[in-house]
């Protein structure tokens, strides 16, 4: 089912259809052939995008060169460490797509500004993004772009908030484990993507997905950056769904 507010949404009726739906998203950019060059394709860690990811490595044979940039990276966690943001993506997606280049970041790089800059000037070298695939944070940030980050950000160096730190806990030992640093694509990069995906699944996605059905762009809510974006589309897994966009549907 789909509704229309200042982005397109698609509701998935179960996990299979929200994980082939997205791939065929992605395949639609990445396919073999429907670029003059390489895609260049934002790519975002965390459990939403397991199972698309797992989809397009069953399609790999559809995929040509394509380069994937990583959306985001804890400071201070190197990349050979499996908390670490480049090993999720090497293992997921990256090292299993034959046609794959890596433009991932290296989380403990001596000075994570120059780390940012040099990943904002390697995207622009290769001529911008194609696709940002994006995820979205219990507090509506995108990648690691917290509420106040404002909409015209590039990638950067940032501090992430306790709750983000709460939220995230999980993949680590324990929550004090969790860096409070991060580099991530700013809002402003994102934004710049020819299309952009996001996928949204956890019941506790809801609040931050209602801020984006309602419609106004609000700093305190990142999600809502991309009520500006002409090409965007929100794939929603059925229990992220809000109340009020169920009550619409019947
Ligand atoms: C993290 C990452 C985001 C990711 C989000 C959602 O904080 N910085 O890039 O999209 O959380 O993660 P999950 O898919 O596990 O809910």
């Amino acid at each position: 089912m789909q509704i229309t507010t200042g982005c397109r949404v698609v509701i998935a009726t179960d996990e299979r259809m929200f994980d082939d739906l997205a791939a065929s998203e992605v395949l639609e950019v990445i396919g073999s052939d429907r670029l003059s060059r390489a895609p260049n394709v934002a790519l975002p860690t965390g459990r939403t995008p397991v199972g698309m990811y797992r989809a397009l490595v069953s399609r790999a044979s559809e995929i040509g060169e394509v380069n994937c940039f990583a959306v985001d990276e804890y400071v201070g966690i190197p990349p050979a460490d499996p908390h670490s943001f480049h090993f999720a993506l090497r293992r997921q997606i990256v090292d299993l797509l034959p046609g794959a280049t890596g433009h991932l970041l290296d989380g403990s790089a001596p000075d994570p500004e120059t780390e940012a800059a040099r990943h904002e000037i390697d995207l622009a070298a290769c001529g911008g993004l194609d696709l940002a695939i994006l995820g979205l944070g219990k507090n509506g940030h995108l990648g690691f772009n917290e509420p106040g980050s404002p909409f015209t950000s590039r990638t950067r160096l940032v501090r992430l908030s306790e709750e983000t730190r709460r939220a995230n806990a999980a993949s680590f030992r324990q929550e004090r484990d969790v860096p409070d640093q991060a580099i991530t694509m700013g809002i402003g990069t994102l934004l710049d993507a020819a299309k952009v995906l996001l996928l949204v699944a956890g019941a506790r996605k809801m609040p931050a997905l209602a801020r984006l059905i309602e419609g106004t762009a609000d700093q305190s809510w990142p999600v809502t950056a991309l009520l500006a974006h002409p090409h965007s589309l929100v794939i929603v897994a059925p229990e992220a769904v809000p109340p009020t966009v169920t009550a619409r549907m019947h």
